[in-house]
């Protein structure tokens, strides 16, 4: 497989040109449950009143909204850590270097509010989506606060499943996504190797799996890393790893400028799995292939945006990936 294939990702949409997760990589500590490319998180230097929300304006914000302590979980997460058209993006265009042709039938596993569902959605009116996620209340407020606000014909092309994404049934499909790491949550081999099979089985002949993996040495350590946002700060936080079975414990807390938070909004108990072991195991589960799509770096050894087919990498500090599965 070659390197030429780019799925390049808008990074520069919202005033920061790196994306907030990639930031972190090659001079800060820490790889984050964040946004893989322009989302409305700012860097450092960046000025965090500039570009606007596509998130909150969304979630049907006329203005942008004074977030405090008292703001819904989902609207801050929503902010601070999903990038949904890049995703809905990158899979569409990965499946079309992959086939040539269009994928109609996508699978968001792990779908939690169901963001990239509605994306996938308004990419064409053929386009046709499931969510699979265990926890009503969370489907509940998908549904509630991003499919509901869809225009009528996009919302009926969303469905909800709330079932375990290791035996649920679906039509089968062109692509399965999964996304922010959440399959981390299998700590056990053979529970990662049935979510793979049952993806396998889920899949058309033409059709792919990918996900996302995060690693390098600095996702070990213990640590909380500060990311300032528009109107709130994003507090990702490492607080064990255990090298013993790579078990690692992380939270997300969001921090407001009245002093309030909202502390560990958000529990993370998973397990760290390496590009070599999800490879092994998506093998194993039956997929003839994978391939890795590696972040391009700019001149500062930041990282751009544009994820290519890579076959080796220089080890960093921090990374993140995705994994392309092909029956
Ligand atoms: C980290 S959130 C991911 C949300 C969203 N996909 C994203 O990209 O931000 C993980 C979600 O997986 C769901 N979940 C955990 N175990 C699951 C399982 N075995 N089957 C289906 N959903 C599961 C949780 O309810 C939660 O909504």
């Amino acid at each position: 497989m070659t390197a030429a294939r780019e799925c390049s990702r808008e990074p520069s949409k919202f005033g920061s040109t790196r994306s907030p997760q990639r930031r972190l990589n090659s001079r800060a500590p820490v790889t984050t449950l964040m946004s893989r490319c322009g989302s409305e998180a700012v860097g450092e230097e960046a000025d965090p009143t500039s570009g606007v929300s596509p998130v909150w304006k969304e979630l049907g914000f006329k203005d942008m909204p004074k977030y405090t302590h008292k703001t819904d979980k989902f609207i801050l997460y929503q902010a601070a850590v999903q990038s949904p058209d890049c995703e809905a993006e990158f899979v569409d265009r990965v499946y079309w270097n992959e086939y040539g042709t269009r994928a109609a039938l996508f699978r968001e596993d792990f779908c939690g509010t169901q963001l990239i569902s509605c994306e996938w959605v308004k990419l064409r009116p053929k386009n046709v989506a499931y969510g699979v996620d265990l926890h009503k209340p969370t489907l509940a407020w998908g549904l509630k606060h991003n499919i509901s606000r869809l225009p009528p014909r996009q919302a009926a092309r969303v469905h909800q499943v709330r079932q375990d994404v290791r035996h649920v049934i679906t039509p089968k499909v062109h692509l399965v996504g999964a996304f922010n790491f959440s399959y981390f949550i299998f700590k056990r081999r053979r529970d990662l190797l049935a979510y793979f099979t049952a993806v396998r089985k889920s899949l058309l002949p033409r059709g792919l799996f990918v996900c996302d993996a995060y690693g390098g040495w600095e996702s070990q350590q213990v640590i909380k890393e500060k990311t300032r946002l528009k109107g709130f700060t994003y507090v990702w936080e490492q607080s064990a790893y255990n090298p013993i079975n790579d078990h690692t414990m992380c939270h997300i807390t969001f921090k407001f400028p009245n002093g309030k938070s909202i502390k560990r909004a958000f529990t993370y108990d998973w397990r760290l799995w390496t590009l070599g072991e999800i490879q092994d195991a998506l093998i194993d589960a039956g997929f003839a292939r994978t391939e890795v799509y590696w972040e391009d770096e700019d001149k500062n050894g930041d990282g751009n945006g544009v994820y290519r087919v890579r076959k080796k990498a220089d080890n960093s500090p921090g990374w993140n990936a995705y994994i392309v599965a092909v029956p």
